[in-house]
């Protein structure tokens, strides 16, 4: 930017306003909220397929409804963003192409298998659940399109965490067998979820620019102590244990201590070598294959309309 542009962009900053579309901004800000809201697309997107996995054998058609208007939204929320990335000058065509090349990032999390119908209790619980503590304090991000786009995505996200939490209540209530189930997700979901927030922050070469910008507003650390403490009171509202021997109320520092994460899992499945990495890419792609009769419809469609508008 120009020097007035750097001035107003940083008086904007220290202020806590809003940067927007047409602002100057300096291009390390503008490529790593690229980065930060093309990621997060990417997992909205991706993040459909372990729950769509469900949709025909939901237990009821009840169960059903609810889950195909969760993924649903999970669509919406990879449309908004996949919009609040172009309003930085990203091309929503270059984007696909990343994310379709499997050269984009996209949350570890959705990298996971979802064996049975728990496992969808345990996403809404968990991973929503964690989602939503990493994306509140969005709501305040400095870049105005981006923190808009969260406040709806968040309201939604509560609706996700409590059918969650709901399908996990009933199945831990249930019989014997079910609250297996349902144990048995939990333990498999819940040191990925933790894992959702980031490497720790000793680790985390972003943080440091993007806490300055006013992008994030608490640590990787910070955000994962929010949940866990945030975790204990509900696991026990729901009768069913977190699967972490080292988990300890720490009355000293006020909240609970954990134990450390395996954080060579989670490199692993950043380099790709998770569980589903290579059918998530895949699926997407074919999906995307499969759709582009759906793409030219819609174009021809509005090359029609656009032509009788000019009559
Ligand atoms: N899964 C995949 N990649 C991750 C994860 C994760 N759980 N955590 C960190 N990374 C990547 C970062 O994207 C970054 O990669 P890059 O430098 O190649 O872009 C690298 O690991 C280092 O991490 P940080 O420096 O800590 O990155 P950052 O400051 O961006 O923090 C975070 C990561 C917390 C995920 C942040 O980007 C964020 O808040 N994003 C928005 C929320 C989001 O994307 N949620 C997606 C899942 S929730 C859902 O979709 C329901």
């Amino acid at each position: 930017p120009s020097a007035s542009g750097q001035s107003s962009f940083d008086r904007v900053i220290a202020g806590d306003g809003r940067i927007e579309p047409r602002d100057e901004m300096p291009d390390d800000y503008r490529k790593s909220l690229i980065r930060q809201i093309s990621q997060h697309a990417h997992s909205e997107i991706i993040g459909m397929q372990p729950e769509g996995n469900w949709i025909t054998r939901a237990p009821s058609l009840h169960r059903k409804a609810i889950l195909m208007a969760k993924v649903q939204d999970e669509a919406g929320h990879g449309l908004y963003l996949y919009s609040a990335a172009e309003t930085l000058g990203a091309s929503r065509e270059d984007m696909m192409q990343a994310l379709l090349a499997g050269k984009a990032r996209y949350s570890s999390i959705f990298n996971y298998p979802t064996p049975t119908w728990a496992d969808i209790g345990a996403i809404g619980w968990l991973v929503d659940g964690a989602a939503i503590c990493n994306q509140v304090p969005l709501c305040r991000a400095s870049y105005g399109p981006y923190a808009r786009a969260m406040i709806r995505i968040c309201k939604e996200e509560s609706f996700h965490q409590r059918q969650g939490f709901e399908i996990l209540l009933t199945l831990s209530r249930g019989t014997p067998a079910q609250h297996e189930l349902a144990q048995e997700a939990v333990n498999r979901w819940y040191a990925p979820s933790l894992m959702m927030f980031g490497p720790p922050d000793a680790d985390s070469p972003n943080s440091a620019k993007s806490m300055a910008w006013k992008i994030k507003r608490f640590s990787n650390d910070e955000l994962r102590q929010r949940f866990v403490d945030m975790l204990v009171p509900q696991a026990q509202a729901l009768g069913l244990t977190l699967p972490d021997p080292d988990l300890r109320w720490n009355a000293e520092r006020g909240h609970y201590d954990f134990g450390e994460l395996d954080w060579s899992e989670f490199k692993a499945v950043l380099a790709g070598q998770g569980q589903c990495n290579v059918q998530r890419v895949e699926h997407r792609r074919r999906a995307h294959t499969e759709g582009a009769w759906v793409r030219e419809a819609a174009m021809a469609h509005a090359a029609k309309k656009a032509a009788r508008q000019q009559q």
